[in-house]
């Protein structure tokens, strides 16, 4: 890790991890899925870690919950609207206050960008990115790595062409996204090509910048084409200047006409394409129903490798061998 020395078992950003981490962390999950529960749960039995949510979730925060109970953790929650950070307590003093009562790593999700370094550097704790701002969200990049794996039956040890051949469309609001920041910046580095397609207000040219091996097409239906994966993204209305109040001037039936993932389209132009998305689906919107629910669709099944890769994740954390 370049730089501050985070505490081992950080995962702040994609950027840090090596190929080889990405094959240990994908290794473990696999390993942790086969073992018996009772082994499992004695992993991280008296071993205590919080969560700090700052941002609502609902995958993120429950995957990882679920995941570490199923070591055997015990885990506390703090949400940002039932906490002291209501009062105005900063981000460093709850992070200190969390350590002071026995957390030995935490997970966050914060609006800001970078916010993830910052408690990581005050609290010298191992701190889990769940999601900082535009910036990343590197546990949903290697779920989703694992989900098109498992999906394409690359069973082969993780290293840098795995992925050789395969191309990843990324298509909706990549501006706002932090996820598909996160995997134009990991999946290429495994060999894959990442066509980034979306309308030049949520998809500025200098996404080029993200990395080798990303494309930008704004055609929707040449995009799909060359598709192995695609991967819808919802527009983060959240994020918009206007507060999405009318979504940032957005013609959304000309949005859904040029880049809406429909039955009909997912038909046309990629009838045997892998369909994921991250979640929440906004359906009708960037998918349709009958694409979110029908047979290319591994969404579900995305949830169940969150679960799964976020133990691997929290065992890397506390720096146990599993
Ligand atoms: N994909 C994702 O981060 O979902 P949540 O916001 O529900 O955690």
């Amino acid at each position: 890790m370049p730089g501050f020395a985070y505490a081992p078992g950080s995962l702040l950003t994609v950027e840090h991890l090596s190929i080889a981490d990405v094959a240990g962390i994908i290794t473990t999950t696999a390993r942790l899925e086969r073992m018996e529960a009772a082994e499992r749960a004695r992993l991280l039995v008296r071993r205590t870690i919080a969560l700090l949510f700052y941002e609502s979730s609902t995958r993120t925060r429950t995957s990882f919950e679920l995941a570490a109970k199923s070591l055997g953790a015990t885990t506390t929650l703090v949400s940002d609207k039932s906490s002291s950070i209501e009062k105005g307590e900063s981000l460093k003093d709850t992070g200190l206050t969390l350590r002071a009562l026995g957390a030995e790593a935490i997970v966050l999700r914060h609006g800001a960008s970078g916010a993830p370094f910052l408690l990581a550097r005050t609290t010298g704790l191992p701190v889990l990115n769940a999601g900082d701002g535009m910036h990343q969200h590197p546990s949903q990049a290697l779920l989703d790595l694992r989900t098109i794996l498992n999906r394409l039956k690359l069973t082969g040890h993780v290293n840098a062409n795995i992925l050789h051949g395969i191309t990843i469309v990324i298509a909706g609001d990549i501006l706002h996204s932090r996820v598909a920041r996160s995997n134009a910046m990991l999946l290429p580095r495994l060999g894959a090509k990442v066509i980034l397609c979306g309308p030049e207000a949520f998809l500025p040219e200098d996404a080029l910048g993200l990395g080798a091996g990303i494309e930008i097409e704004r055609d929707f239906d040449r995009a799909l084409q060359q598709a192995d994966v695609a991967m819808m993204l919802r527009i983060q209305k959240e994020r918009l200047a206007d507060g999405g109040s009318n979504g940032n001037g957005l013609d959304l039936a000309e949005y859904c006409a040029r880049y809406q993932l429909s039955g009909e389209r997912l038909a046309a132009f990629a009838p045997t394409a892998l369909v994921l998305h991250p979640g929440p689906m906004i359906r009708g919107l960037e998918i349709a129903d009958e694409v979110a629910d029908g047979p290319q669709s591994a969404i579900e099944e995305q949830v169940g490798h969150g679960l799964a890769v976020r133990a691997a994740l929290l065992v890397r954390a506390l720096g146990v061998a599993a």
